[in-house]
């Protein structure tokens, strides 16, 4: 495949799935599982939801999501049936795991009816798919009418000297070192090309926006490597 092509970059995931989750720990610090957790401060209060996790993958999410108990059902999606199965081994094992149900299926065409879900998350999978905009539209079709959506994605610090020395690390460092840790050096320069290409900050706000989304918010984390963007249908 051509690595950068979005079309097919599930198949990327399908390669690296047995060892995913032990890079996002070590290549993030340990950053990733906080960032998640901070998602489900986001989710409304005072209700029972009913959540759709999008590009879930091995669904870390999910079972952040599964603790809680407001949230009664989850539906993880993601086109990666190899990143599914370690998600299915994690939910297997996890006490709250029988909120969640994990099926093949593409964020750019969903498989659900309109007005289901109170909440839509996804976390790292925007970026990946070739047309965040069809995405949007898609997450506002399928979200109830008072729904609210919650996307985690990386971003780059705005801060000049950070955003240098971050540059460093991710472009020579991090594809060097997950090259040697996961076998798949041409997989993480995608996945670092696919980080630099993404429009994030007040661009996604617009792109949001344009997709029919009110109340659009964003909140940097971690001097602006990542960003939590939420709004309202
Ligand atoms: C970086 S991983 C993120 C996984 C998970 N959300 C997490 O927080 O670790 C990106 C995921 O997006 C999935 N993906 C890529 N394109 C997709 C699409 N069009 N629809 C659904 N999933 C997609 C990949 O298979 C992969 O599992």
């Amino acid at each position: 495949m051509m690595l950068n092509s979005k079309h097919r970059s599930w198949e990327i995931f399908d390669r690296i799935a047995p060892r995913y989750d032990m890079l996002n720990r070590i290549l993030s610090g340990g950053m990733d599982i906080l960032w998640r957790k901070r998602v489900i401060k986001f989710l409304p209060l005072g209700r029972k939801l009913q959540v759709l996790d999008l590009a879930t993958g091995t669904a870390d999410l999910v079972i952040e999501l599964c603790k809680l108990d407001r949230v009664v059902a989850v539906k993880g999606l993601d086109l990666s049936k190899e990143m599914l199965n370690f998600g299915n081994e994690k939910l297997n094992a996890h006490p709250n795991g029988s909120k969640a149900y994990l099926e093949v299926g593409d964020a750019g065409s969903i498989q659900y009816d309109n007005d289901l879900f109170d909440v839509v998350t996804m976390a790292f999978g925007i970026r990946n798919t070739p047309d965040p905009s069809q995405v949007l539209s898609e997450i506002y079709r399928v979200l109830k009418p008072d729904g609210k959506v919650i996307i985690l994605e990386f971003s780059l610090p705005k801060n000049r000297l950070i955003r240098f020395f971050y540059l460093l690390y991710f472009r020579h460092v991090l594809p060097i070192l997950a090259g040697i840790l996961s076998g798949d050096h041409e997989a993480y320069v995608y996945l670092n090309q696919s980080v630099e290409a993404f429009p994030y900050g007040d661009a996604f706000c617009d792109l949001i926006c344009q997709a029919g989304f009110s109340k659009v918010r964003q909140t940097r984390l971690t001097f602006g490597v990542a960003t939590i963007y939420d709004a309202s249908k």
